[in-house]
């Protein structure tokens, strides 16, 4: 814990240079990033001009590509907007809620083309980290409110671009490209995201 026991992150760009030092080892240490993660006290001002939404469907704002070793980004879901069962493509995971609360669905890995089992649920609230890695099986999250939208900034180290997506009712996977609504505050030009998304 080296890196945390003397620093909290203070604002958004505090939090990405504490995780610039902490990714500089080549081990994750899953509890200091969760831990870090979580100390940082979301305040909007710093990370609205990355939350860019659509009406239709979640959004993924590239925030700082972590010198290779970590993707990080903002996630925007729109009123009941979930993404698709899928894995994490043996990356690890982290998950901090920024505003609103999420619903996180965690799933078996299928065995055979048959219903998915469901191994638990929960409702993240704000400024929680969740964290999940493949050997944890699969997940899937959504904001189930009506009436607001939610905001989570996510971690993947090392960064991915395909993951694998699985139907609930027969657990039939397919492979997915991740793409970007947004980077760095600038919309991502039509051309190049895909019409093959996770959600
Ligand atoms: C999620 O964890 O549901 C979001 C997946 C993504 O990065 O698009």
């Amino acid at each position: 814990m080296e890196h945390t026991e003397v620093m909290k992150p203070e604002t958004l760009d505090d939090l990405i240079k504490i995780l610039h030092a902490i990714f500089e080892s080549d081990n994750v240490n899953v509890e200091e990033v969760q831990h870090v993660m979580e100390s940082y006290e979301s305040k909007p001002q710093e990370w609205k001009k990355y939350a860019k939404s659509d009406q239709y469907r979640y959004t993924r704002n590239l925030v700082d590509e972590g010198n290779g070793k970590f993707n990080l980004m903002i996630l925007c879901w729109g009123e009941g907007h979930g993404s698709s069962i899928h894995d994490h493509t043996d990356s690890h995971c982290f998950m901090k809620l920024l505003q609103g609360q999420l619903k996180e669905t965690l799933f078996e890995w299928p065995e055979h083309e048959n219903n998915m089992v469901q191994k638990s649920q929960r409702i993240l609230q704000e400024n929680s980290v969740a964290y999940i890695n493949d050997s944890m099986g699969l997940h899937r999250v959504e904001n189930a409110s009506h009436t607001d939208c939610a905001a989570s900034l996510h971690l993947y180290s090392p960064p991915f671009e395909n993951c694998q997506t699985f139907d609930q009712r027969t657990g039939h996977k397919n492979t997915v490209k991740m793409t970007f609504w947004s980077k760095y505050g600038e919309r991502t030009p039509f051309a190049i995201t895909s019409s093959q998304e996770n959600n």
